[in-house]
């Protein structure tokens, strides 16, 4: 692995898009080609969508991948989705340990772990999500508690190759308000420095994405931080518009 990560721009549609919404990415493989990006590109819309993708996006510059998956290979689990599915259906990806699976579903860094295991089991590279809430950076407890998930949440079988962190501030999610660039730069070195102790050198290679109201008009900023390797993109992903005004951040001209 390359000891400078190759940016990765995510876009996490969370449980939004229908059918309709293809005409929106239609349109961001236009503005791809039309400007090519330093970065990788992703898209992980809702399960029912990706088999579609996945045709669409197929050959394309977009990889793509899913919001979540159940530990194990198959077997009765209602409701639930295996990396293996994943995989069959075309993704590369799966984002494990979101916060908001942490708090809707009460999912424990555990879990997040075994499900990790399993997407790279599969082969998909595993975008693992750590972050604090309002009321742990009140208390100064942010350091501790990113570090004490990601500790819990990367599985003992990792590959780092197939492993991407993102930080994600809980109350940086959907509300405009962004963590400064000293703050970002603080967590995000502090997980390099865990990254270096659980990988070695690999450490390096790993990328490390922030989340949290990234915008066009703070993707600039945010990206030119120290450790940060791309972007978890939730709302402004929605629009193509607005995520390919996020990967200009790693367009060689607008740098
Ligand atoms: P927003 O970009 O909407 O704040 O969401 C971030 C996120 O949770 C991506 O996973």
């Amino acid at each position: 692995m390359s000891m400078e990560p190759r940016p990765l721009v995510a876009g996490n549609w969370k449980m939004n898009g229908l059918k309709t919404s293809l005409a929106e990415t239609g349109r961001l493989s236009t503005l791809l080609k039309e400007r090519s990006a330093s970065c990788d590109v992703l898209i992980c819309p809702p399960f029912t969508l990706l088999m579609e993708l996945a045709a669409f996006f197929a050959g394309s510059a977009v990889d793509l991948g899913a919001q979540d998956c159940h530990p194990q290979k198959s077997g009765a689990h209602t409701g639930d989705i295996s990396a293996e599915m994943l995989r069959d259906c075309g993704c590369s990806y799966v984002i494990v340990g979101h916060s908001e699976r942490r708090a809707d579903h009460g999912e424990s860094s555990e879990l997040v772990a075994q499900k990790a295991a399993a997407g790279q089991g599969e082969d998909l590279t595993t975008i693992i999500c750590v972050g604090e809430t309002e009321a742990e950076r009140d208390q100064g407890k942010t350091l501790d508690v990113v570090s004490g998930q990601l500790k819990k949440s990367i599985p003992g079988t990792a590959d780092p190759a197939k492993t991407v962190i993102a930080y994600e501030p809980v109350w940086a999610i959907g509300s405009g308000r962004t963590p400064t660039a000293g703050d970002v730069a603080e967590v995000h070195g502090m997980i390099r420095t865990r990254l270096f102790e659980r990988f070695g050198g690999a450490g390096q290679g790993l990328r490390i994405l922030y989340g949290g109201s990234v915008k066009p008009s703070n993707a600039s900023e945010l990206m030119a931080v120290t450790n940060v390797d791309g972007a978890l993109v939730g709302g402004a992903s929605l629009k193509a518009d607005d995520f390919n005004g996020i990967i200009d951040a790693y367009r060689a001209d607008a740098r």
